[in-house]
């Protein structure tokens, strides 16, 4: 059979791939582009070099960032309160171009290189079978004629002796990272001293003491300018964008996280994460929702929106028909979230200075309405009515605390 390989370059996959070829399959390396660091020759090389019949290179990035990275910065997703879902929401776009290549070269089959504890064979697989039901799947890590043979590294590295599969030189770190143009995550391994583990930002504490200031543009809550005040650069199209703000946020240190997440497997997991620009993103956007967005609508996306749609690209259901319900409703929450916003870069921190709004969102906030100056269009006495409404069924209440 034939057999499409989600290939990183790195040790696992390489090894797999090999594997792979050693139980008699044909393998089609693919790798995909989501603005990793990655020297994408070599890995190219590496793969044609260790026995991949063919390898497709892939550019995602564009559609990385219109499909996941501004919806999700539309919808506020977040997971747990504080994980920004950088790997989450790269999956479907890896699984959708991997079926691609699968159909287009003939293979009855596609292979990855998650481990069975993790999310990724979650979301790699149910992307697969969504996009194309009669596909296989080959997922060695939870195989055990793969990991009896393959305890660890050290067997990895015996078996990349054994079958002649480069090895990078550099002293490997003792956990896993999954990097693309969003963040970068560290996991899986000892990360006590994570000082020399952080890689896209530098230490809050190194970073400059001169802030930079910056003005974001959203339409319909998609960022759609940005401009730094400090040296005019200005920047427009939706990947540049996007590699712009990770420029800024990296030198100021913006967008490090360390915690401990809920897997959907139901492992509690310990990870350190780094979501430069889309940690300023998020920010921005929440405060011109603050301006914009009519304060039910907003509470209700709030429960209804933001929570179901972060859960289901964690969970991998972005391929579902509750998930494309949700990100359909996206939009439409969105209409009136046009603006400006200001914000301060400082030593780890995105501070918001002022905004202003476009369009139908400049409706919505009255400066005379709460002003404590003026009366303006609102009848006061108005209110005694409001609160004695409100007030009918609290009467008939007892508050356990008196
Ligand atoms: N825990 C994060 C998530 O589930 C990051 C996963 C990183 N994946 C990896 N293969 N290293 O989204
Ligand atoms: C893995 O297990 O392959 C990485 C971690 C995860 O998917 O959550």
């Amino acid at each position: 059979g034939k057999v499409c390989l989600a290939y990183s370059g790195g040790l696992d996959t390489s090894c797999i791939l090999v594997w792979l070829i050693e139980q008699g399959y044909e393998v089609v390396a693919f790798i995909g582009d989501v603005g990793q660091e990655e020297d994408f020759e070599a890995a190219r090389e590496k793969a044609l070099k260790i026995g991949a019949c063919k390898v497709f290179v892939e550019d995602l990035k564009e559609e990385f960032v219109k499909e996941q990275i501004f919806p999700a910065i539309q919808a506020n997703a977040i997971y747990e309160s504080v994980y920004l879902l950088g790997t989450s929401l790269a999956r479907p776009i890896i699984a959708r171009k991997q079926i691609a290549i699968a159909a287009q070269e003939g293979c009855q089959f596609v292979s990855h290189g998650c481990t069975g504890k993790g999310n990724d064979q979650v979301r790699f697989e149910l992307a697969y079978y969504a996009l194309k039901p009669d596909i296989q799947v080959i997922a060695p890590w939870r195989l055990p004629e793969f990991y009896d043979r393959f305890a660890g590294r050290k067997d990895l590295l015996a078996y990349a002796a054994e079958k002649g599969i480069p090895v990078a030189q550099t002293t490997a770190k003792p956990w896993s990272t999954d990097e693309n143009l969003f963040h970068i995550s560290y996991e899986a391994g000892i990360l006590e001293d994570p000082n020399d583990m952080w890689k896209l930002t530098v230490d809050p504490e190194e970073a400059p003491n001169t802030p930079e200031r910056i003005t974001i543009s959203f339409e319909k809550g998609i960022p759609v300018k940005v401009v730094n005040h400090n040296d005019n650069t200005e920047v427009t199209e939706p990947v540049a964008l996007f590699t712009y703000l990770n420029t800024l946020a990296r030198r100021n240190g913006i967008g490090r996280i360390d915690i401990v997440e809920s897997r959907f497997i139901g492992v509690k997991s310990r990870g350190c994460y780094e979501t430069p620009g889309g940690t300023i993103l998020r920010t921005a956007h929440k405060d011109l929702e603050g301006l914009t967005l009519d304060g039910h609508l907003r509470a209700q996306r709030d429960q209804n929106i933001t929570v179901p749609y972060s859960r289901c690209l964690y969970n991998g259901l972005y391929y579902s028909p509750e998930c494309e319900f949700l990100a359909q409703s996206i939009p439409f929450t969105q209409r009136n979230v046009t603006g400006d916003v200001k914000v301060k870069l400082y030593k780890g921190n995105t501070i918001i200075e002022g905004r202003v709004a476009h369009g139908d969102g400049a409706k919505l906030y009255d400066m005379i309405e709460s002003s404590m100056d003026e009366h303006g269009s609102i009848v006061q006495s108005d209110a005694t009515g409001f609160i004695k409404t409100h007030s009918i069924r609290l009467k008939k209440f007892t508050p356990a605390s008196q």
